[in-house]
């Protein structure tokens, strides 16, 4: 199997108040393609920023990343916009859906960008699978949580990305919303090979991916393969 991601000697600092802050240190694993990882930790340790820096949304301090062969930290700002494009699709734990377009208009986003054709049709087919075809044209404004999560998911399967980020994809879904969502998930790695690396704190549906990547203090204190019976029902905090 294929390496798509590799992650070497990461490292993310932010200075703020004068003093450095290290978020990231000496960070390595790499991710076969077609894989399902988990990464956990507790609030604050560092997963959101592991994750943006992984798809090229962020830059590291110091270390590199590469992502379907391509160094990302050799890239400048714009070519990396092309590789997210391409590839990549993303899941944020804040939604980000632009404030001033409908449901269906922020799943087209990504559609126009790749230049695709008949993008409307193909938005509202992925509006329908997460269950919101008929919330089509309204504003994340006038949307729930669970509902605004389920526009974005949509939003990244549209890229047919080649790995997907997911940050606590189903953080704000209530338990029938949050099976289908994951069946979504799934779906999408089992049929499509699309590689899954999910943020969550949820650690039955860590337990349900092949691999655990635990992170604490910006550092990983443990990379295992999953043994079901052993993680069924805990969750992190
Ligand atoms: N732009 C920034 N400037 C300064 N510090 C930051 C910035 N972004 C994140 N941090 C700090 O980095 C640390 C890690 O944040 P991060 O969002 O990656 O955590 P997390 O593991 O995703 O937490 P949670 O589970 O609550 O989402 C936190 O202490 C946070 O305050
Ligand atoms: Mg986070």
């Amino acid at each position: 199997m294929a390496t798509i991601l590799d992650i070497r000697n990461l490292g993310k600092t932010y200075r703020s108040g004068g003093k450095e802050l290290a978020v990231l240190t000496d960070i390595n694993f790499s991710i076969e393609e077609g894989a399902a990882v988990s990464i956990v930790g507790p609030s604050g340790s560092g997963k959101t920023t592991l994750l943006g820096l992984c798809a090229g949304l962020d830059r590291a301090s110091s270390g590199s990343v590469e992502l379907n062969n391509i160094r990302l930290d050799d890239l400048s700002e714009d070519q990396r916009a092309q590789v997210r494009n391409r590839y990549v699709g993303f899941i944020f734990q804040n939604f980000q859906l632009l404030p001033t377009l409908t449901a269906l208009e922020n799943v087209m986003v990504p559609l126009e960008l790749r230049g695709e054709k008949n993008i409307k049709n193909q938005a509202l087919d992925l509006l329908d699978k997460v269950g919101l075809a008929h919330r089509h044209h309204h504003y994340p404004a006038q949307l729930s949580g669970g509902e605004q999560q389920r526009v974005s998911l949509a939003r990244a399967f549209s890229n047919r990305p080649k790995i997907l980020f997911a940050d606590e994809p189903t953080g704000n879904l209530d338990a029938e919303t949050s099976d289908k969502v994951e069946k979504l998930l799934f779906d999408l790695n089992q049929d499509a090979g699309t590689t899954l690396v999910l943020v969550t704190h949820n650690l039955d549906l860590a337990a349900k991916t092949q691999r655990i990547i635990r992170i604490k203090g910006g550092h990983i204190a443990s990379d295992e393969l999953v043994n079901s019976d052993q993680l069924a029902g805990n969750s992190y905090q």
